[in-house]
């Protein structure tokens, strides 16, 4: 039974990165074109192994040639010949096997121009009542930085990460998604395969992607080019939520961090470590920028990019010894006392 519902795990879990199961007019685009590239290859493999076969079947050794392994086949010109005619040089076959392959290339080509072309974002500029999402995306070793510019004309200014947050799309109402792509350190790639194709982060270069879909929930993908130790652990996140549920997100996330009172000695011991040179909560004076930005953590279902579950257990056990959870990551261990953990995991569990 277990082994059954781990079965379907893994198999819903396959989907939810399938690119045959596109959620996005952009992932429906390489669908079908990665279909039609399929089938005309599965064509030309039949093509070629067929006459393959048919050559080895119809000249394969006769029983009455003997022992003719060793002999030449024209040896005595009365005994059964089985090689085919030799032709040396022939203009139509020539010609036929050069046009041939390069009009396959040709049809190939076009078909995954127009494709390209039909992906290509051609991103507006902001305007009220556009209902389009625009984020900024920066990729880290090894975790996403999400930077909220404007939804529906109206500016936004907060900073996320890991989980990308969007509007459903709705019959008649569109709600397009626009991603910037920068990277901070070294060539990362965004790929969720239900919702777009993959592009590439860059340093010093700025890409964009765009998706959309009426779809619900969350949609899995994964750093998608070699970045390092923990280019595996860079896993993402993307939740389309109703956009009511989008909206109460926004307004919340929007907020600078609350300020309870009961943690007050917690708040104290985590900015009085070097947490606040990396990380930043919004309202406090932990203004870091290098490390994923704490305002509203645990609005956030993982920590480490998506390595594990974000409750009390895994948070402490990650500012513990981040190494035990993600080997290699950046963050180092500070040797913290079994007290100042607690003080600080009670804080940073009340930034919702
Ligand atoms: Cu980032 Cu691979």
């Amino acid at each position: 039974m277990g082994g059954l519902i781990l079965l379907a795990n893994s198999a819903a879990q396959a989907d939810q990165t399938s690119i045959f199961e596109p959620a996005s007019p952009p992932a429906e685009s390489i669908r079908t074109l990665a279909i039609l590239v399929f089938v005309i290859t599965l064509f030309i493999f039949f093509v070629v192994e067929g006459v393959l076969f048919y050559s080895i079947w119809r000249f394969r050794r006769h029983a009455r040639d003997g022992n003719a392994a060793n002999t030449p086949q024209t040896a005595d010109p009365t005994d059964h010949v089985t090689e085919p005619p030799q032709v040396y040089g022939s203009k139509p076959i020539e010609v036929a096997w050069t046009a041939a392959p390069a009009l396959i290339v040709f049809v190939l080509v076009l078909v995954t121009t127009r494709t390209l072309w039909e992906i290509k974002p051609d991103t507006p500029a902001p305007a009220a009542g556009d209902n389009a999402l625009y984020v900024t995306v920066i990729g880290h070793q090894w975790w996403w930085e999400f930077r909220y510019t404007s939804y529906n004309g109206q500016p936004l200014d907060f900073i996320t990460a890991n989980e990308l947050h969007v509007p459903a799309s709705e019959d008649g109402t569109p709600r397009p998604i626009y991603l910037r792509l920068e990277s901070a350190d070294v060539v990362h790639s965004f790929w969720v395969p239900r919702l777009a194709g993959k592009i590439d982060l860059i340093p010093g270069v700025s890409n964009s992607l765009w998706f959309q879909t009426q779809e619900q929930g969350l949609f899995l993908g994964q750093c998608a080019e070699y970045c390092g130790t923990q280019h595996a652990g860079m896993l993402l996140r993307v939740v389309v939520d109703s956009p009511q549920d989008f909206e109460a997100w926004l307004a919340n996330e929007s907020k600078p961090a609350v300020d309870d009172p009961a943690v007050a000695q917690g708040k104290a011991a985590f900015l009085s470590e070097s947490c606040i040179n990396c990380h930043r909560v919004r309202g406090t004076p932990a203004d870091g920028t290098y490390a994923p930005d704490l305002t509203h953590l645990m609005s956030r279902q993982t920590l480490a990019s998506g390595l594990v579950a974000n409750d009390r257990k895994n948070l402490r056990k990650w500012i513990d010894n981040p190494h035990d959870i993600k080997e290699g990551c950046l963050m180092p261990a500070f040797g913290l006392s079994a007290d100042k953990l607690d003080l600080i995991v009670d804080y940073l569990a009340t930034l919702k």
